[in-house]
């Protein structure tokens, strides 16, 4: 089978196509005929030994995928050859096959396509358990989501509209900010043209928001802990910027708020109930048109490192997807 390979730790111009032996699958595992793969920006650091995992060499990236199930492992009894899954890889699934443990795989719904099943996993996994379980999210409540037109920053703005929340989107541009506008957005802030305390002081009345949903850290971070609400909840996503932030925690105390930290995976992982009661809700979102997975731009196998580019380089909205099949 043919596979993206990370040989060195490196910029995705040194990922090589190659011809590799078929996995198997082992006892607990399945092996996926991979159909189309998601971009995450995982993607992005694990090539450069940057990621809290670091597999051995050689390997593919690509932390999820969609495809057809070819083999099934004998302890395996939920799943069967032929079955239409998604999958959490952590990598490997930029390649035409990759052996996943059946924990990790995920029947997709009828109505859902292989390319958004790629571009479903992981963000909207990880921004239902973020708003749900972490932020205790209510109807009527302010969400702020920074990073809003990108892959978790995205499915937040429509989680947080289904959860019926008030939703701000702040991101880098105009443009990115029409796409999270399209995906339900109350209002727009652009914090590369003006002051992101500011505009949420303004938008909520002094109040702040209730809930702050943060992919990107660094100086977004400081100005976000400054624009809380009284009770309100900063949810640590992510550190897009490349800065991991520091807070003088007095400002927490004088708003009696909370910053909490989301592990979507280590979630899934440990709480596996509550990860599916949380897909059976964002599959029925999807059904009745709640939720639809934006995938902005697909590329073939060969141009992986390119798709992985556009997360590296700022550039991408919604999702990238790598198209295998
Ligand atoms: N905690 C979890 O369980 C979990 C799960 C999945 C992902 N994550 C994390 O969430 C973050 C976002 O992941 P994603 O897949 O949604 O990425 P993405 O699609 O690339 O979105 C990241 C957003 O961050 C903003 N950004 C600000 N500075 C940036 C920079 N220097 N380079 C790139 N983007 C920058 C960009 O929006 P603007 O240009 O509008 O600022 C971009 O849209 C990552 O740090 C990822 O590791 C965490």
């Amino acid at each position: 089978m043919k596979a993206l390979l990370c040989k060195a730790f490196g910029p995705a111009e040194t990922l090589v196509l190659e011809d590799i032996a078929s996995p198997e699958a082992k006892k607990n595992e399945i092996v996926l005929d991979v159909h189309a793969a998601g971009v995450n920006f995982p993607d992005t650091l694990i090539i450069e030994g940057k990621y809290q995992f670091k597999p051995p060499f050689p390997f593919s990236p690509g932390g999820e995928a969609a495809g057809i199930i070819s083999a099934v492992g004998e302890k395996i009894s939920h799943l069967k050859v032929g079955d239409r899954v998604m999958a959490l890889t952590g990598w490997g699934s930029f390649a035409e096959q990759v052996a996943v443990p059946g924990y990790n795989v995920m029947q997709i719904p009828k109505s859902m396509d292989f390319a958004s099943a790629a571009a479903f996993g992981m963000t909207y996994g990880t921004s239902m358990h973020a708003l749900k379980q972490r932020a205790n999210l209510q109807a009527g409540e302010t969400l702020l989501v920074l990073g809003a037109s990108g892959g978790v920053g995205l499915a937040a703005v429509e989680i947080g509209k289904a959860m019926g929340a008030k939703v701000i989107a702040a991101a880098s541009s105009a443009e990115k900010l029409e796409v999270a506008k399209a995906a339900g957005a109350d209002e727009l802030i652009n914090y590369t043209e003006t002051n992101l305390k500011e505009e949420v002081k303004r938008l909520t009345g002094g109040l702040g928001a209730d809930v702050i949903y943060d992919p990107v850290g660094g100086d977004l971070f400081d100005l976000a802990a400054r624009s809380i609400a009284w009770n309100g909840r900063l949810l640590v996503v992510g550190f897009a910027s490349g800065r991991i932030p520091e807070l003088p925690v007095n400002l927490m105390l004088l708003k009696g708020a909370a910053v909490i930290g989301v592990f979507w995976g280590s979630f899934a992982q440990r709480q596996p109930q509550d990860n599916a009661a949380n897909f059976q809700q964002l599959f029925a979102w999807h059904a009745e048109g709640k939720l639809k997975p934006l995938v902005s731009e697909s590329y073939p196998l060969e141009k992986a490192g390119d798709a992985i580019n556009r997360l590296g380089q700022r550039q991408a909205v919604g999702k990238v997807v790598v198209q295998v099949r």
